[in-house]
């Protein structure tokens, strides 16, 4: 279904988030994945359409339902996450939540590989392509507000700072992972905004009120820049 691009103080702004995790095949039955509902990137793409925006969800494999009003690509790969997003260019904001597989295999096997007692596959892996530094890369078809999410396990300010400088977008949200709250699949989650100018720890709350505070951000930068 269509984007309503309805009222509210994102209306007329075009936005794109990606959600999930990708699959990257080893052979037609296996591949390399993250854990990853989706839960937190469907809820900014919600919370975005709510404050009107005409926003498009690229997501990889997950069991949720589109939210009301939002358009979404369904892909499986890095790859395809990345060609549909830039086919959505241009947009004035991306948000990239979605957990892509850092790598994949170079060669696909056509047949399933049969496990022989004792024999490993040598699996060679490449980079994928990373979504957030390719949207946020300088040129006339960036969009006017990038936004990240960091996952951490560890250390999880020194690594977001990093990262923030690294991948060259706007805002950027770290979150830590694999404990607690944040855990993979659960509802709650406990972030830190990073933008250019400040560190703002937010506290627990569930996903849904991160993405409602994260879109409100949006809607005011856009009204503040207006
Ligand atoms: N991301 C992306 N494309 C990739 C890898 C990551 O768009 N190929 C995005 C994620 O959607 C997220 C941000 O980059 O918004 C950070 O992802 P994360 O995995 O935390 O960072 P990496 O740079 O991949 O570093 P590492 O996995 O080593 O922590
Ligand atoms: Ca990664």
């Amino acid at each position: 279904d269509i984007a309503a691009g309805g009222s509210g103080p994102l209306s007329g702004r075009r936005a794109l988030v990606t959600a999930g995790p990708t699959y990257e095949p080893i052979d037609p039955v296996r591949f390399i994945g993250n854990h990853s509902s989706g839960k937190q990137g469907f809820a900014v793409a919600s919370a975005l359409a709510m404050l009107g925006a005409e926003v498009t969800l690229v997501s990889g494999p997950v069991s949720l339902p589109t939210p009301p009003h939002v358009r979404r690509i369904d892909v499986g790969t890095a790859q395809e996450m990345l060609s549909a997003c830039e086919s959505l260019l241009p947009v004035d904001i991306a948000v990239c939540v979605a957990a892509v597989s850092d790598w994949r295999v170079d060669h696909v096997a056509t047949d399933k590989l049969k496990k022989t007692a004792g024999v490993l596959p040598a699996l060679s892996l490449v980079e994928n392509p990373d979504i957030l530094a390719t949207l946020s890369a300088t040129g006339p078809r960036r969009p006017a507000l990038v936004v990240g999410f960091a996952a951490e396990t560890h250390d999880m300010i020194r690594h977001a700072v990093e990262k923030f400088a690294r991948k060259g977008c706007d805002w950027l949200l770290a979150n830590s992972v694999g404990g607690g709250s944040g855990t993979f699949g659960g509802d709650r989650n406990t972030v830190t905004l990073l933008t250019g100018s400040m560190t703002e720890a937010w506290a627990e709350m569930s996903k849904i009120q991160v993405a409602q505070n994260l879109a409100s951000r949006i809607a005011l930068h856009f009204r503040d820049r207006a």
